[in-house]
């Protein structure tokens, strides 16, 4: 099997990119936020999975009211970087793993999921920002990317609940894998609360937010039942995107279901342009052992 090891959740800020890109990271406005990561990128460097699914969204940037794809799979090799309006960011392009991703996609479609397979599309701030966030600048990407882009720009969105079982059923097909041996991380990405337009630009919500970080990382069952109106009312009409989220939580281990994963690394910070940053690394609990033989009843043999 394919081993998933960590889950990673983190907000995807353009300006966090451009901040990056254009040297600014150690001006007081950005340094604080960039602290933040700096425990990931040393556990990133002793941790370094083979393949990333990266969940994130497009901004109507690889698709647009042409074509409205709910959860979208890569399933091709290689993925240039968008020009968002000011030239591509200059990250290294993104390359895939379709094997892998051609077996998640026959074990999720035929696990009732209706993915949409796509081989050739470019790929914007919302999977390149997490990347530049957790591995620095580097000249080319540390591991694969499988990109997994939801829509949650154009209704309807998905439900928390679809989410987390779209990354329960993306799990099983991890567990199914019988290819080369692989460390697979599933990123949640985008978020946390923020408004980019109309009366309610620059709304932040930072109880509503790390309300959602405990729900997350406790009960994540009840936070499937939270409805999409809920995050538009509480985390503004760009605070949808922490649904992102649920995909990367479903895929842990189902035997912690509702209880409590560690928390590797948590932070949260606002601002960043008009968002507030969230950021986790969780991992399933190491499972008990087994009793020890000494402890069990004898075996009886006739
Ligand atoms: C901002 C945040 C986003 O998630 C995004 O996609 C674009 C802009 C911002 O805060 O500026
Ligand atoms: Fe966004």
């Amino acid at each position: 099997p394919a081993c998933y090891t960590s889950a990673l959740f983190t907000s995807h800020v353009p300006a966090i990119g451009a901040a990056m890109d254009l040297g600014k990271t150690e001006e007081p406005y950005w340094k604080k936020l960039f602290a933040g990561y700096e425990w990931t990128r040393r556990w990133i460097k002793e941790n370094t999975p083979d393949v990333i699914i990266l969940i994130y969204n497009d901004h109507a940037t690889a698709f647009d009211s042409t074509i409205i794809p709910t959860f979208v799979l890569g399933t091709g090799a290689h993925y240039p970087v968008a020009d968002e309006g000011y030239g591509p960011r200059p990250v290294p392009d993104v390359y895939g793993h379709p094997e892998l991703a051609a077996h998640i996609a026959q074990s999720v479609i035929q696990d009732d999921f209706d993915l949409t397979l796509v081989n050739e599309m470019v790929v914007d701030h919302g999977l390149t920002v997490p990347l530049s966030l957790v591995f620095g600048d580097v000249d080319e990407w540390p591991c694969k990317v499988i990109p997994l882009p939801v829509n949650v720009v154009q209704y309807p969105v998905p439900s928390g609940r679809r989410c987390y079982e779209l990354g329960k059923a993306i799990r099983r097909a991890l567990d199914k894998w019988d290819g080369e041996p692989l460390n697979v991380q599933i990123w949640g990405t985008g978020g946390m609360s923020h408004q980019l337009q109309g009366p309610r630009a620059g709304l932040i919500n930072e109880e509503w937010d790390n309300a959602f970080l405990d729900h997350l990382i406790a009960d994540p069952l009840g936070l499937t039942e939270w409805p999409h109106m809920e995050y538009v009312d509480e985390a503004g009409s760009e605070g949808i995107e922490l649904v992102d989220w649920l995909i990367a939580r479903g895929a842990m281990d189902d035997q912690f279901e509702g209880g409590a994963p560690s928390v590797d690394h948590r932070f949260y910070h606002v601002p960043a342009s008009n968002t507030a940053v969230g950021h986790l690394v969780l991992s399933n609990p190491v499972a008990q052992p087994a009793p020890v033989a000494e402890e069990l009843p004898q075996e009886v043999h006739a």
